[in-house]
């Protein structure tokens, strides 16, 4: 089903969850009038250029794992302040830009340390697991941050259908490089594709999640649909976006941000106040869509889930290995 840019909705209209159901109960209830005028409405969004994106409703259960207690982000916010260099370097270009990544087809090719290479397609993707819908803390390197509900499974129900090998010690993943569907700037002065990578036991960690949607819908393209990982104890970076390749490695693969300034950002990169950026404070962050009284907030140790991390890092000096 092709739906509308967000872009193109009032964020009064998107902003917070509830009101979002509402808004889909009252759309599933409405009168055919009613639906008939949405109908021509939309129309008239599709007539603009780029106003498409492929999205639909993503059926989830409620998650163990989701964090409770949190104030959700606005969509507007979270599709509209992004990093994805592929769409440009400045935080509005991917909401612009990133109608040109088609989604379907799309595959997720494995190799390296398996039993096997194999190629997922997307759509056995989404029906491997049951979708679930975790709200987790998001914390980008740059010292902002937000609460988003992702929806997906954790990763480790993915990486067991792929059969690694046990001497697969790291997982690399390559997110989409086509000059056909993106722009690949070269002021990001990335070497495409982008690529990140985890350790494995961070990889097989029931919070890492492996992303198909927000806020009840597949992901918006800049979000970086159809598939990337959330890594909810690290820096946003750590989580690559529309994904096409998933390696296993016996040692530890390179990555985009680590080979272009090994200084600033480590292999690890867990969300951690102590350990400062080389130019500026991790202590704190600032909240995207918070009231200006709220804003300002102090960073938590592994973005607030040391409980359940805490423990894959003991014994390692964590000012060493940022
Ligand atoms: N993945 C790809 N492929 N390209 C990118 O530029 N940026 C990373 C990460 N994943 C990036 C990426 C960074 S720096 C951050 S903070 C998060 O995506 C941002 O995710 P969001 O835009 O959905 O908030």
């Amino acid at each position: 089903m092709l739906i509308l840019k967000k872009s193109d909705i009032a964020s009064s209209e998107i902003t917070p969850k509830e009101t979002y159901m509402n808004r889909r109960a009252f759309m599933t209830g409405a009168a055919a009038a009613g639906m008939a005028a949405m109908a021509g409405e939309r129309a008239m969004r599709l007539a603009e250029p780029g106003g498409v994106e492929a999205a639909e409703t993503l059926a989830t259960v409620k998650s163990p794992l989701s964090t409770p207690g949190l104030t959700l982000t606005p969509l507007e916010d979270i599709t509209h302040y992004n990093n994805f260099y592929e769409f440009g370097v400045n935080k509005g270009d991917p909401a612009e830009h990133a109608g040109t990544l088609r989604t379907r087809p799309w595959t997720i090719q494995v190799e390296g340390l398996v039993k096997q290479p194999k190629t997922f397609d997307i759509d056995a993707l989404l029906k491997l697991r049951p979708m679930e819908e975790r709200v987790y803390r998001f914390r980008c390197v740059e010292a902002w941050s937000m609460v988003i509900p992702w929806a997906g499974y954790s990763l480790s129900e993915f990486i067991s259908a792929c059969d690694p090998l046990p001497s697969a010690k790291f997982v690399q993943f390559d997110s989409l490089a086509d000059r056909k569907q993106e722009l690949l700037p070269w002021s990001a002065g990335i070497s495409w594709p982008y690529q990140e990578g985890l350790r494995m036991d961070e990889a097989m960690h029931p919070l890492t999640l492996l992303t198909f949607g927000l806020y009840g819908e597949v992901l918006p393209n800049q979000d970086g649909a159809p598939v990337r990982v959330v890594v909810p104890w690290k820096y946003g970076f750590k989580s690559a976006k529309s994904i096409v390749k998933v390696k296993f490695v016996k040692s530890q693969p390179s990555t985009t941000w680590n080979d272009m300034a090994p200084q600033e950002y480590g292999f690890y990169s867990n969300v951690n106040p102590n350990v400062d950026h080389p130019r500026w404070s991790q202590k704190r962050e600032r909240v995207i869509g918070a009231p200006i009284w709220k804003q300002l907030q102090p960073t938590l140790m592994f973005n607030g889930y040391e409980d359940q991390v805490a423990s894959l890092y003991a014994g390692m000096d964590l000012k060493k290995n940022y």
